[in-house]
């Protein structure tokens, strides 16, 4: 059998480490129990397997309270009690224009924000959010790293401003958890919100929210917590707070199991992987006439994804015909961050997405560089 050669790594990573694929295997036949809903084996067992991976995360992360972890189904639900449950009240909220939308929506829902826009290469400048601070901010959210550019932005310095100024940092890791760097206590984190299931390499299904001890969050969804069964009102401990309906047991133990595979390989190493991928691929794409990388060429400040565009052909196209014709899977189009492609110049035809994981090689690179070559070829002819 032929396999894909899969490079929509940002949407989600396809394959995941045999740990993974075994836990949630096993748990799902043995352990798919209801944590912490009564005082039976199962049930002690679901509890343990969630305080276990939270534990992990917080290695991970630098968290010294991991209690604070609440786990969500992906990132999306997190980013969304994290920006509703701090702006319940009302308050102006900064964002930043390389924001995914399921930041830009959730606060255009709520109607008071201001957009930062980054430079044409994806980069946020630190000063232009300090100066977007008004009297009525409590809020400032940014995106880790694009899912478009993979550019990496200057967490730390944000979170500096955010913490001078009295405002809550909500994170968004969902294209950084697990590869970049992260330490919420250096980098003034309040609310970290991750995916699981992507360069965590756990199972779809996963994600979670980080509540520091400076955010106070309102409950977004309430009830199904299993504890103060005889209370009207949402239990305000974390993290019962933010856990309302069953949790996902077999799929926590399961990204447990990726985090420990991160840990043992180390996150640095995993990044310098795929940025070695990515650099290989740019350089590629760079010498092909009327292909355009988006984004700068400093690694240090970029992941393993990359997008571009190729002269006369729209993206979404260009991905059709790796998928049918070259058996490459990435990703055309707007990738949910039309601001994103504004900023880089690509709002009328987005752009083809390639994102590399611990899993891709160099012969990835070489086939989608030569099947982008290919195409550039063909429809030059097809010019002429
Ligand atoms: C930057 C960013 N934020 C948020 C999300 C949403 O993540 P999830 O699919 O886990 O909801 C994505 C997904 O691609 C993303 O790239």
């Amino acid at each position: 059998m032929v396999f894909m050669i899969y490079l929509d790594n940002p949407a989600t990573t396809k394959r995941k480490p045999l740990s993974v694929v075994t836990s949630l295997t096993k748990n799902t036949l043995l352990n798919s129990v209801n944590a912490g809903r009564g005082g039976h084996k199962y049930s002690i067992k679901g509890a343990k397997i969630v305080t276990d991976t939270a534990d992990k995360l917080a290695k991970l992360f630098k968290i010294s309270a991991p209690e604070r972890i609440a786990f969500t189904q992906n990132a999306t639900l997190a980013l969304n009690m994290a920006i509703n449950g701090i702006l319940s009240q009302g308050g102006h909220a900064i964002v930043t224009s390389m924001e995914h939308n399921s930041v830009l929506r959730p606060v255009n829902k709520l109607g008071n924000y201001t957009v930062v826009y980054a430079d044409n290469e994806g980069y946020v400048n630190p000063e232009d959010i300090k100066a977007a601070i008004k009297d009525d901010t409590k809020l400032i959210v940014c995106t880790h790293a694009s899912n478009v550019s993979g550019s990496i932005q200057p967490i730390a310095e944000i979170g500096k401003i955010a913490r001078a100024n009295g405002l809550i940092f909500l994170v968004d890791a969902a294209q950084s958890a697990g590869t970049v760097d992260i330490d919420v206590d250096a980098m003034c984190i309040d609310l970290l919100a991750f995916s699981g299931h992507k360069s965590l390499l756990g199972p779809l299904g996963t994600g979670g929210l980080y509540v520091g001890e400076r955010a106070r969050l309102e409950p977004y969804i309430t009830g199904g917590t299993g504890s103060l069964s005889k209370s009207l009102t949402q239990p305000l401990t974390l993290p019962d707070m933010l856990h309302s309906g069953t949790l996902n047991t077999p799929a926590i133990a399961a990204l447990g199991r990726a985090v420990d595979f991160i840990l043992k390989k180390g996150s640095s190493k995993i990044l310098a992987h795929e940025r070695l991928l990515a650099e290989n691929l740019i350089n590629r794409l760079d010498s092909i006439d009327g292909v355009s990388v988006l984004g700068g060429r400093d690694m240090n400040k970029r992941n393993g994804t990359v997008a571009f565009t190729v002269d006369g052909m729209p993206s979404e196209e260009v991905s059709r015909i790796l998928a049918v014709q070259y058996d490459i899977a990435t990703r055309g189009g707007w990738h949910c961050a039309y601001l994103a492609h504004k900023t880089l110049g690509t709002a009328r035809h987005g752009a083809v997405r390639a994102g590399f994981s611990y899993y891709n090689s160099m012969y990835d690179v070489r086939a989608l560089s030569y099947a982008i070559s290919d195409i550039v070829k063909n429809l030059r002819a097809v010019h002429f």
